[in-house]
């Protein structure tokens, strides 16, 4: 079933699965501007798959190790999105390092969200690494890929606190959180036509008024409810 007008998405996954349902849940909504027409994964035990299938999504399992190489499976990856009539790609949580040439087909046409607030800590580990730095405020960030791991444009960030006695796990649940309405948000502007890339930059045309007016933490007192 295709929405006209709506902007069609493939979303690209390895695991869980979670950012995929919130995508998926967000483009339920009949007048969201997009609408997820193909899940590919790399992995076959992807719970992700099994979201999207609940969902009346299509999906297809690409496995990397089918290829003689990266160029190889990403030109395969591109086709498969093309043949779908893909418009726009959302990683979500896909754990494969794309090739130069992928990212390039696809420019200003790829989106990812990665759990901090790019440009730092990217990578694996954030939560662990972003504790042992002792940062106060941590987040997440979805952005326009480039061909150079976990950078590009920056559509949107959220942001968390850094609270007492944090884990890793602790800390990735509460941006996980965060992940989840970020995600949804920055689709709908980019869906929307909202997002224009300058250089390295995104501009985003009317950003809302969703956001708080300070992300100050630890908080102070006249701020206490930032959070
Ligand atoms: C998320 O933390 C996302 O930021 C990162 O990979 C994780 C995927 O989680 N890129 P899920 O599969 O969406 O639950």
């Amino acid at each position: 079933m295709s929405r006209p007008g709506a902007v069609r998405v493939g979303v690209m996954i390895s695991g869980r699965g979670s950012n995929l349902r919130a995508l998926l849940e967000a483009c339920a909504a009949p007048d969201f501007p997009a609408e997820i027409v193909l899940v590919v994964s790399n992995r076959a035990e992807a719970a992700g798959l099994r979201r999207a299938e609940t969902a009346g999504v299509p999906t297809r399992v690409l496995s990397h190790r089918d290829f003689p190489d990266r160029a190889a499976f990403d030109a395969a990856l591109s086709h498969t999105f093309e043949a779908a009539g893909v418009d726009l790609i959302c990683l979500a949580g896909f754990m494969r390092l794309l090739t130069p040439g992928f990212v390039a087909h696809w420019r200003d046409r790829l989106i990812n969200i990665h759990p901090s607030l790019l440009p730092l800590f990217p990578g694996l580990d954030t939560h662990a690494r972003a504790l042992a730095a002792g940062v106060k405020v941590h987040g997440c960030t979805v952005h326009f890929v480039r061909a150079e791991m976990d950078t590009g444009p920056i559509i949107g960030q959220a942001a968390v606190p850094v609270r007492p006695g944090d884990t890793p796990e602790r800390l990735a649940a509460r941006v996980l959180e965060m992940e989840h309405r970020l995600y949804p948000h920055c689709l709908r502007l980019v869906a929307e036509g909202r997002v224009r890339v300058a250089g390295d930059v995104a501009e985003i045309d009317d950003p809302g008024s969703d956001a708080p007016a300070s992300l100050i933490y630890p908080a102070p007192p006249r701020a206490r409810d930032t959070f």
